[in-house]
């Protein structure tokens, strides 16, 4: 007789969200589970619409800092990438890099799609020795820096304003986890996209072609495809709206009428008011002062900061002390 075998994997995210789903007051999704190869390939969609300028602007940077951020880190050096994502960008940096030394570069990503394609894109720079690692952030930083060669730094990318889908304060502790894996000098260049405009940051994460419509309604099938369930997806809107209070743009999604859901993993039906929201990720958006503060209390100084003035975003090198 076969058995069926529930991977851990699945067996998390159907515990995540039937305790989202459940709570009395906002129910709540985590945002990583909308990462799925589908939410990853709409992301990437996202990433090139005219009213989404994040990508742009962290790529601009990176082009145009490259060759400086080469001469302000110390060699020798290993190269760790948080959330890695297609490559693309990280690949001026590295070039930059390399023309100073040869060096060993570990994309460190969750999703085995995204670690290939940038295993892909970035396996022929020479000089660079790329070795991709299927793990969680921490966890594979530490263990490239626990078996790094005791007289070679470490440069830890963490770009494109991932730390901003952080909850409120994990930003920080999250940056203090990667400090305690470092040494002192050991360095993190971090992208953080800055304060703008309301109408600005609606249209980015409300595109006119529903892009990120698509991105966000796809987790609802995603629990459709591997949990079960019976999200009818035409039954919910999309919403993106700037909280003025912390600084963020928030994505739910909203019941249109009242409905019921049925999730067979947890043998349990989920009511839903009509205009009730489920909220999915909070993209923080930082002001220059607060970026200085999060270097601070999490054990770095900021050496060096770039911000692109046509979409406001910014680079900064952290050095650990
Ligand atoms: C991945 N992250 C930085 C994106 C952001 O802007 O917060 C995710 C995203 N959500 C909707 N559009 C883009």
């Amino acid at each position: 007789m076969l058995t069926e075998t529930v991977s851990p994997a699945l067996t998390q995210f159907a515990s995540d969200v039937r305790q989202g789903l459940n709570t009395a007051g906002q129910k709540q999704l985590p945002s990583k589970y909308l990462y799925d190869a589908v939410g990853s390939a709409l992301f990437e969609v996202i990433s090139v619409i005219p009213e989404y300028g994040v990508t742009r602007a962290d790529e601009r940077i990176l082009r145009s800092a490259a060759e400086q951020i080469a001469t302000l880190v110390p060699f020798p050096l290993t190269v760790c990438e948080l959330g890695s994502g297609s490559g693309k960008k990280t690949r001026y940096i590295l070039e930059a890099l390399s023309l100073h030394a040869e060096l060993d570069y570990y994309p460190i990503e969750i999703s085995a799609g995204a670690l290939s394609s940038c295993e892909r894109e970035l396996s022929n720079i020479y000089g660079v020795n790329t070795v991709g690692l299927e793990r969680e952030y921490i966890e594979g930083l530490r263990d490239v820096a626990q078996h790094r060669n005791p007289d070679t730094h470490l440069l830890v990318l963490f770009l494109g304003s991932t730390i901003g889908n952080f909850d409120s304060g994990s930003d920080c502790q999250f940056l203090s986890q990667i400090r305690q894996t470092l040494c002192c000098g050991d360095t993190v260049l971090l992208g953080t996209d800055l304060l703008k405009p309301a109408s600005r940051l609606i249209a980015a994460y409300d595109d006119p072609a529903g892009v990120t419509a698509a991105f966000n309604l796809n987790l609802l099938a995603r629990i459709n495809r591997e949990l079960d369930a019976d999200f009818d997806l035409r039954q919910f809107e999309h919403e993106a709206r700037f909280n003025q209070i912390t600084g963020s743009v928030e994505m739910h999604l909203r019941s249109k009428k009242k409905q019921t859901v049925y999730l067979p993993s947890a043998d349990c039906r989920i009511s839903f008011r009509e205009g009730e929201t489920i909220w999915t990720e909070s993209s923080h958006k930082y002001s220059l002062a607060e970026v200085g503060k999060l270097a601070h209390s999490s054990g770095f100084r900021c050496e060096q900061r770039w911000v692109d003035d046509e979409w406001p975003f910014a680079e900064s090198l952290f050095v650990a002390i």
